[in-house]
């Protein structure tokens, strides 16, 4: 481990779905850091919901905002960040996260995904599209960049206290 590690703000990235919000603020609480989830400081930027950034603006809009969010997030504090899907597979994004702070890969399987995903239809890439298919490619296309991330956890099925155990557990 490079030995400011422990210094840097944690970042979660991975897929849709694998639980990077609710794992990211459990991880928080139980370091006692602050938590932020960058697609609602998005939301909170722009004054209107990502399904509206995307439908008004574009995708392309949306990961320029995306980055100039997250790079106001970090900043120098630490705390835990749970980034959207995309954001690490943007290579201005991934370049600051992986200079800036600790990365860590949120891993799991498409299918325990494509579950998750169905408690929330707020998604402008899963709309009116099959959850499992559409997460399948996205694995399949994104996989090669989140692996760059220097921490790997895979949440199989896990309850998320236990994905929590073991990101604590990786970085020790
Ligand atoms: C996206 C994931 C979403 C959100 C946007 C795009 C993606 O975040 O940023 O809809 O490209 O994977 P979650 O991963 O929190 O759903």
């Amino acid at each position: 481990h490079p030995n400011d590690w422990n210094t840097r703000p944690i970042v979660l990235v991975g897929l849709m779905g694998v639980g990077k919000s609710t794992v990211g603020r459990r991880l928080a609480a139980r370091l006692r850091l602050p938590f932020v989830d960058a697609d609602q400081a998005i939301e909170q930027a722009a004054g209107m919901s990502i399904s509206d950034i995307f439908d008004r603006f574009g995708e392309a809009h949306f990961r320029d905002g995306e980055r100039r969010v997250i790079a106001r997030l970090i900043d120098g504090q630490r705390k835990v960040i749970a980034t959207g899907g995309g954001a690490f597979v943007q290579p201005d994004t991934r370049a600051l996260i992986l200079d800036q702070a600790l990365a860590v890969w949120l891993n799991a399987e498409p299918h325990v995904l494509a579950e998750r995903v169905k408690r929330r239809d707020t998604r402008p890439l899963l709309r009116g599209r099959d959850a499992l298919s559409t997460l399948s490619e996205l694995a399949e296309a994104r996989n090669r960049f989140y692996r760059l991330a220097p921490l790997h956890v895979t949440s199989y099925d896990a309850p998320h206290d236990v994905t929590v155990d073991a990101i604590l557990e990786a970085m020790k």
